[in-house]
């Protein structure tokens, strides 16, 4: 079995980069990734697609300013995803490519982009139905040979594909959407799964992207009170809970809601808690 690298309470995903006005600038990004590295958060989630590249590059504009703080990062990279603006092709359509070629070039895009020269790790975006196992597989156990990646992981990876990619080399981790507002892999069995198989779960939109529904809302603002705690700590704290106790990928990078997540880590929720919660966002009773 294998111990995932990243020993922290949450990760900060770098999907809504561009939104944050504040963080516009390389210094204004410097110093949050400062002070978040000050909290103990050193792990960022990135993709190539997010702002079209955008994201990872102004990031890596940010340390270029201070190089040395890229001793202190873990950053996770992902690809395979083309999307429709980005495909060359005559349909312009938005597809999954993980041929070798393809993912060889955009880890070492991804690289540049971000001015480093290892992703801590790296994981397929979403399932190709096209994917080659024995290709992917070695693309990937070269680029780690090569030193410009880490560690492999998934996302959005069903049984099958981790089994049977997990035959050909080491994988790390699977990052799927898990939230109160996004259950269906607490319900069918894939935690227990993942676990079983080693793999961590990183859960991503965790806060089902700011949209809880009114009526879960105030079933979290309930069981806050209670708990003295506030709605999005209970929110993943009902996360923690489950099995494999997954990472949550934080989207907001507004800091407050960065401290308030942190200083909500330790709390933990009894199964009657969790329950009441689970139930009120899938509106039924459990059998
Ligand atoms: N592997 C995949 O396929 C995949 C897919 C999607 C995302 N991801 C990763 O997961 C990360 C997190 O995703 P996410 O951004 O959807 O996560 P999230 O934490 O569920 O949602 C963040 C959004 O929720 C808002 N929000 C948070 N607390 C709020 C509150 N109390 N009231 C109102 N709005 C609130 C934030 O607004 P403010 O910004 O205003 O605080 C932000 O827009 C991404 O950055 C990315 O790294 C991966």
């Amino acid at each position: 079995m294998t111990t995932f690298a990243l020993q922290q309470p949450l990760l900060l995903g770098m999907m809504r980069l561009l939104e944050c006005a504040e963080l516009a600038t390389p210094q204004a990004l410097l110093g949050f990734i400062e002070r978040c590295i000050e909290r103990g958060l050193n792990g960022f989630d990135h993709a190539d697609i997010y702002g079209l590249g955008e994201c990872e590059a102004r990031f890596g504009a940010a340390l270029r300013l201070r190089p040395q703080l890229r001793a202190h990062l873990q950053l996770i990279g992902k690809a395979d995803i083309v999307p429709a603006a980005q495909d060359v092709s005559r349909w312009r359509v938005k597809h999954y490519d993980s041929s070798a070629r393809y993912l060889t070039r955009a880890v070492e895009a991804s690289l540049q982009r971000l001015g480093v020269e290892q992703l801590h790790g790296f994981l397929l975006h979403r399932p190709d139905p096209l994917l080659q196992v024995e290709e992917v597989a070695r693309a990937l156990q070269a680029l780690v040979e090569a030193g410009k990646v880490g560690w492999i992981g998934l996302s959005n990876a069903e049984p099958l594909h981790w089994q049977v990619l997990g035959r050909e080399l080491p994988l790390r981790c699977n990052q799927i959407e898990l939230s109160l507002a996004a259950q269906q892999a607490v319900w069918d069995g894939r935690l227990q799964a993942l676990q079983a198989d080693g793999l961590q779960v990183l859960a991503w939109s965790p806060l089902a992207g700011g949209r809880f529904a009114p009526a879960l809302q105030q079933e979290l603002e309930e069981v806050a009170a209670a708990l003295q705690a506030t709605p999005m700590q209970v929110a993943l704290a009902w996360l923690r809970r489950l099995p494999g106790r997954p990472l949550p990928i934080l989207g907001s990078l507004r800091e407050s809601r960065i401290e308030e997540a942190l200083a909500g880590a330790e709390l933990q929720l009894d199964a009657p808690t969790w329950f009441y919660l689970a139930e009120a966002a899938r509106s039924m009773r459990a059998p």
